[in-house]
């Protein structure tokens, strides 16, 4: 299998110079396969995020490279980086205009790149119904549906573009149990149909739910990864102290 992302080296230091420097990554590689979930833990601060917005460009590292799809990203535009990568996050009604329908909200990129409006309208309702949803709910707003929904939606518009990777950064954090399993059963649903078409970078404190979940596992710990490899193989049978720390504190 290939990889669809390689992250090689990557080094982001914040406020460099100042009092305040924080270095964030510090050498940081870690790859994901076509079709792969790779779960990304570590304790809060470790450079899960970090990881995350410099593949999505929304930080840039200091030095290193990151790789999607045999292609360095520094090749790739914003528009077409936009179209490859999408991620999802913790507080999805946030993450919608307000003032937008949900509809309105998740084609927007449709639109945005040429689509008719009749054609998203079509495109959002499969989008909706896809992801669990009604196709009646394009006309709700963002207060009018619960967390859960509404996260199904930031699905729908994560999918809109068809990306190759799917990043969810602690994307089940802010649910409850139940709402979380429905969730994770989407994104099962959502790799079946698609295979290696799709490939999910899952960040999460929720051990036993990477464990469940992903393939792979990047450990992260200060801005470094501790190990990386099977999820299964990792959880269970870590010979990292860290690691071993890390799980009996949350299990
Ligand atoms: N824009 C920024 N400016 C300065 N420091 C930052 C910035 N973004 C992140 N940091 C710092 O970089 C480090 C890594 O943060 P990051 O958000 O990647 O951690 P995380 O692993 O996602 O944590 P959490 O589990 O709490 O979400 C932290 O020390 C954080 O304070
Ligand atoms: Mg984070």
């Amino acid at each position: 299998m290939d990889n669809i992302l390689e992250v090689k080296n990557l080094n982001c230091i914040f406020n460099k110079g100042r009092k305040t420097q924080v270095n964030a990554l510090k050498d940081v590689s870690f790859e994901l396969k076509a079709g792969e979930c790779l779960g990304i833990i570590g304790e809060s601060g470790s450079g899960k995020s970090t990881s995350a917005r410099i593949i999505t460009r929304l930080v840039k590292a200091s030095d290193g490279e990151v790789v999607i799809d045999g292609r360095s990203s520094s090749d790739i535009s914003n528009k077409e980086l936009y179209k490859i990568v999408q991620m999802v996050f913790q507080t999805p009604v946030e993450s919608f205009n307000p003032r937008v329908k949900l509809g309105d909200g998740v084609g927007e990129s449709l639109r945005n790149n040429g689509v008719s409006k009749s054609e998203t309208k079509e495109r959002v309702e499969k989008l909706l119904v896809e992801c669990g949803l009604p196709k009646e709910y394009y006309d709700k707003y963002p207060h009018e549906v619960s967390g859960g929904e509404c996260q199904r939606a930031a699905i729908a518009r994560a999918l809109a573009n068809e990306p190759k990777i799917l990043i969810c950064d602690e994307a089940t954090s802010s649910l409850d149990v139940t709402v979380q399993k429905e969730i994770i059963a989407l994104l099962n649903g959502i790799r079946e149909k698609r295979g290696s078409d799709i490939s999910i970078m899952f960040i999460s404190h929720d051990i036993a739910l990477v464990q469940q979940f992903c393939d792979k596992v990047v450990v992260m710990n200060k801005g470094q990864v501790v190990e990386k490899g099977d999820a299964n193989e990792i959880i269970m049978n870590s010979k990292e102290d860290y690691t071993k720390k890390l799980i009996a504190s949350v299990l």
